[in-house]
């Protein structure tokens, strides 16, 4: 089965085309990154306007790269939530129009989901049931994997998410957007005891996270050496915060797994290409006996192909849109569209 998929949730206009879900013919990803820099963050009103600009393009190419007719395709998948509302709408829109057009099954995608999907794409072999950490931009969640599309939330984040808390270290530290990536670069060059940061748990609620407190620390240290006018160790400090975030989310995906039993440990999202979370989960998965999912790089951020793929199963469960098909800016990863 032949699915086109595309994805505009945030600043990555993207298209692919999966072949029976886990076979990726082609993943198109034009992103906006450069044009949002500027700006230290996403603006939404640019988002918008860039997919408008470049879901066309991206989608030729995608057929193209592909080598399938758009007449070959067996459905359109395309992500519905949740994300920007305008920059979701582009995709949404798009991908109506042209099931449509084409007279093709239209199959909405829960972004999050998707990134899951990231992780059938990468290992042929892993299915369901598995435990999931999930952390991105706007979200960090442990999943209860139990169906492709029968999900359960174990724990989220009651603050920031996990990338929004990279993001905003990153700009405090003076480095450029999107953050994350660069605070993980620099951190690489600094020591992780160098400055003492706070660990927060949540009340009652030991699977649930909470970052900002951790992003206020970061925050008051770089303004106190500023207005006392000492030199800041800004490689110890980004090292500081990785070994942090990585002491919050590891205990707690490594204690949910073995709350439901779980065998295996996927990981998903933008966050999953952090080298310190990656280098302490393959340690404690391994001491655990826990086999251990990390999706390559690619993967980790938002593309099209984990769209394509998870629209497969959303497809293979009966999941169908009409031409009535809405964006929403928030959605549970637990709810199907129609199911
Ligand atoms: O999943 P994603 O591409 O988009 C959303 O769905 O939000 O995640 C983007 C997030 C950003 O906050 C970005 O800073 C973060 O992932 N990120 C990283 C790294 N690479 C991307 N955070 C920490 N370390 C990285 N290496
Ligand atoms: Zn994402």
């Amino acid at each position: 089965m032949l699915i086109l998929a595309i994805e505009s949730s945030c600043d990555e206009t993207a298209a692919a085309v999966s072949l029976d879900g886990r076979t990726i013919l082609s993943n198109v990803v034009l992103s906006q990154a450069d044009m949002h820099a500027v700006f230290g963050g996403i603006v939404p009103e640019i988002a918008s306007r860039k997919h408008i600009e470049g879901i066309c393009g991206v989608v030729s190419e995608a057929l193209r790269i592909a080598g399938v007719d758009q007449h070959d395709l067996d459905a359109v998948g395309v992500t519905y939530a949740p994300g920007l509302i305008g920059a979701l709408l582009v995709g949404v829109n798009f991908a109506k129009s042209y099931a449509l057009a084409l007279n093709k099954p239209l199959i909405p995608v829960h972004h999050m989901r998707g990134h899951i999907a990231a992780n059938y794409i990468a290992f042929p072999e892993l299915e369901p049931p598995f435990c999931c950490l999930l952390v991105s931009g706007g979200h960090t969640l442990l999943v209860d994997v139990r169906g492709y599309t029968d999900l359960r939330v174990l724990g989220t984040t009651r603050d920031d998410a996990a990338g929004e808390a990279f993001d905003k270290a990153a700009r405090v530290l003076g480095l450029p957007y999107p953050g994350g990536s660069e605070l993980d670069r620099l951190a690489r060059m600094g020591d992780p005891h160098a400055y003492k940061l706070p660990r927060a748990i949540v009340d009652g609620a030991p699977l649930d996270f909470s970052f900002s407190g951790l992003k206020t620390a970061v925050r008051n240290i770089v303004h106190n050496a500023q207005q006392r006018g000492v030199k800041l160790d800004r490689a110890g400090l980004a090292s500081s915060f990785c070994q942090a975030v990585a002491d919050t989310l590891v205990p707690r995906a490594m204690e949910a797994a073995r709350l439901t039993h779980a065998t295996k440990l996927a990981v998903a999202g933008g966050v999953a290409a952090n080298s310190f979370l990656r280098s302490r989960l393959t340690k404690e998965c391994a001491d655990a006996g826990l086999s251990l999912y990390l999706p390559p790089l690619s993967l980790c951020g938002d593309n099209g192909a984990m769209i394509a793929c998870q629209a497969y199963f959303e497809y293979l469960a009966g999941e169908r849109a009409g031409s009535g098909l809405n964006a929403r800016a928030t959605l549970s990863i637990e709810h199907g569209y129609t199911l």
